[in-house]
């Protein structure tokens, strides 16, 4: 027997309990996220040519009897380094090719905003072919380009594709002979999310927007240390003119992956501005996390000298500004003049991301007086060390504490049994210290970051059973997330994931349906729910916690079952008249081992059903394995 008491609220539920993670790994924004098709679209990589004409081919020497491209060094200096230089020898025509993002995925009939950079330097080509290619070569869709102008032009012309693929390329083929230099060469689908042109992908922006996450965390993750200081994620580098952004390698562009990505680059068509837009257009506070001057601790762990310090603690003073100042300052004009003249309310912001021991105390003091002293207001997040556990945390934790640290960002890699077995982890947190934010969570099916990690329902309905120790103690707990949200089936370096897409499709895992089942009945107010007055927290297999919704006018519970077998439990609720029927939803798999595919996208998803209120008394059974949402109108 369960016994709920909905007459008293415990806590206040904070609107950001539930929100979402976002870094940059698994090709999470350059070939996903961020709409771009063309890989490599203006020359910057490493290898800069990477990306273009056939993978295994000499790209230089590509029908080199037709033609040649080159590239060309503008200078070293400033954002944009390099153009591509085609000198077209042979009235047949010469052809370049982009492979895009693990291949380009084109949708029947849909319509696809090409555009590029061009300056005629000599001869005359006088057309420029674009045509979506297939492995075969089969044309699906094709137009062209006037080229007309000795100077630098813009030029863009509109593709329709005749055909669904997902390994499409580019093909550009030049008519006429002589020579012309290119640059920014780009493709982006025509739906993209709320139309925006040259914007995001909309599935995937759909999929977050569906779990209504209180708050957008962003660039990362590692990706905002960087392997090296120069390597750290600097957003002032992200905003302003696209083609003035300049390419960074990405952390994630890693050897030691289960597959190798040297292809990936950040071209930062989704920065600071897009972070915030996305926040605003998915109705998420934005949580952005800076560098505080340490590189990665589990790379080179580059420190800046302390009185060297002082451009990273005005990279965070600034971007306050960026998001909040009017347009009178110098940041909140660049703002408005992107085109969001109003203040994206930025109440959080984070300094450094798994970072620990005395290093990072001494700079988090420096952020601290410095953000505290122009913006009182602002909530500061800190994090404490690698993981939940162990000397550095113990540390960090005692050090922030001392500092009066509002927030404190902790994250848990671990097995499903972890999880299950730590659902009591903030019973005994002190009140009165820093709050909490599990800023990134997932469980493990074999080990951390193992490549044979899978998204099987044993994690997603474990991870549950700890989210009710999160609800419960939602006193402490100010702020969750799953970590990483995203990533592409063939471009990725870390499992598990939330979601899982290609260059057409994407699916949520059963994680993300237990995120989005207890993001989408967050409530306002945690209230009691017990056996034998004590809190549901593993007896039986069972897991429990429960909030009222005074605005829907709801009591909602959520019970987890992580026994083998279905059981029936008996529910008292006090605390007022309640309807007759209520609302079950129901999240179960098959088995320890089901999960989520692209061919059965929704096997594991919530199911809904109708239940009976007699009184103040439900009677109901649990599936075996399972994760049920109960919601009951108050009278
Ligand atoms: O989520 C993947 C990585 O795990 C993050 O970048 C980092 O913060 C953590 O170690």
């Amino acid at each position: 027997n369960l016994e709920v008491d909905f007459s008293k609220s415990v806590t206040k539920i904070q609107p950001t309990m539930y929100g979402v993670f976002f870094e940059d790994i698994n090709f999470a924004a350059d070939g996903g996220l961020y709409a771009e098709m063309i890989k490599n679209r203006s020359f910057e990589f490493e290898l800069p040519f990477m990306g273009w004409n056939e993978p295994n081919s000499d790209r230089h020497k590509l029908n080199e009897k037709s033609g040649i491209a080159k590239i060309i060094q503008y200078s070293q200096k400033g954002t944009n380094h390099n153009y591509c230089r085609i000198t077209v020898n042979d009235a047949n025509g010469y052809e370049l090719l982009n492979e895009g993002f693990r291949g380009m995925g084109i949708k029947k009939d849909l319509h696809y905003n090409f555009s590029l950079k061009a300056s005629k330097e000599s001869g005359n080509i006088s057309k420029i072919k674009i045509q979506f290619i297939d492995k075969n070569k089969k044309v699906l869709g094709e137009t062209s380009i006037v080229p007309t102008s000795n100077n630098w032009t813009n030029y863009t012309a509109q593709l329709v594709a005749t055909a669904t693929e997902a390994k499409a390329q580019i093909k550009i083929t030049f008519e006429g002979t002589g020579v012309i230099a290119l640059d920014m060469i780009s493709l982006f689908p025509e739906d993209t999310w709320k139309g925006r042109k040259n914007g995001l992908r909309s599935d995937l922006v759909q999929l977050l927007y569906d779990l209504k996450p209180g708050f957008l965390r962003f660039p990362g993750g590692c990706i905002v240390e960087g392997k090296t200081l120069a390597e750290r994620y600097q957003w002032k580098k992200s905003v302003g003119n696209i083609e003035d952004r300049e390419f960074l390698i990405n952390r994630w562009n890693i050897e030691f992956a289960h597959k190798p990505t040297p292809d990936y680059f950040q071209s930062f068509g989704l920065g600071f501005f897009e972070y915030f837009q996305l926040s605003e257009d998915i109705g998420a506070s934005p949580l952005p996390i800076l560098s505080c001057g340490m590189a990665c601790q589990f790379n080179t762990g580059e420190l800046v000298p302390m009185d060297q310090l002082d451009p990273y603690v005005q990279d965070a003073l600034d971007l306050i500004e960026f998001a909040n100042g009017d347009v009178t300052t110098a940041w909140g004009k660049l703002r408005a003049d992107m085109g969001h003249p109003k203040s994206f309310n930025l109440k959080f912001i984070g300094v450094g991301n798994e970072q620990w021991g005395p290093d990072y105390i001494e700079r988090f003091k420096v952020f601290q007086k410095a953000i505290k002293a122009k913006y009182p207001n602002i909530t500061i997040v800190s994090g404490t060390g690698p993981f939940p556990e162990g000397d550095y945390f113990d540390y960090g934790m005692k050090e922030l504490k001392k500092l009066n640290t509002e927030i404190v960002d902790e994250h848990y890699y671990k097995s499903p049994e972890w999880f299950r077995k730590n659902a009591t982890r903030y019973d005994n947190y002190d009140r009165k210290g820093p709050k909490i934010f599990a800023g990134e969570y997932a469980a493990q099916s074999v080990e951390i970051a193992s490549p044979l990690n899978k998204n099987n329902w044993e994690c997603a309905f474990s991870e549950a059973a700890f989210m009710t120790g999160m609800e419960r103690n939602a006193e402490v707990v100010h702020l969750t997330s799953y970590a990483p949200l995203l990533a592409h089936v063939e471009g990725w370096q870390w499992t598990p994931d939330m979601i899982w897409f290609n260059n057409l499709e994407s699916y949520g895992t059963p994680n993300y349906y237990v995120q989005k089942l207890f993001a989408n009945n967050r409530g306002t107010d945690l209230i009691n729910i017990t056996k034998d007055g004590k809190a549901v927290t593993g007896q039986n297999d069972l897991f429990a916690s429960a909030v009222k919704d005074t605005n829907s006018k709801e009591v909602i519970l959520k019970i987890v079952n992580t026994s083998s077998a279905s059981q029936n439990v008996a529910i008292d609720l006090k605390g007022g008249k309640l309807d007759s029927k209520g609302t079950a939803l129901i999240l179960k798999g098959e088995g320890l081992n089901d999960e989520n595919s692209f061919e059965s996208p929704k096997k594991i998803s919530p199911k809904e059903s109708e239940f009976k209120v007699k009184g103040s008394k439900v009677q109901y059974d649990f599936p075996a394995y399972s994760v049920t949402v109960l919601k009951i109108k108050m009278k």
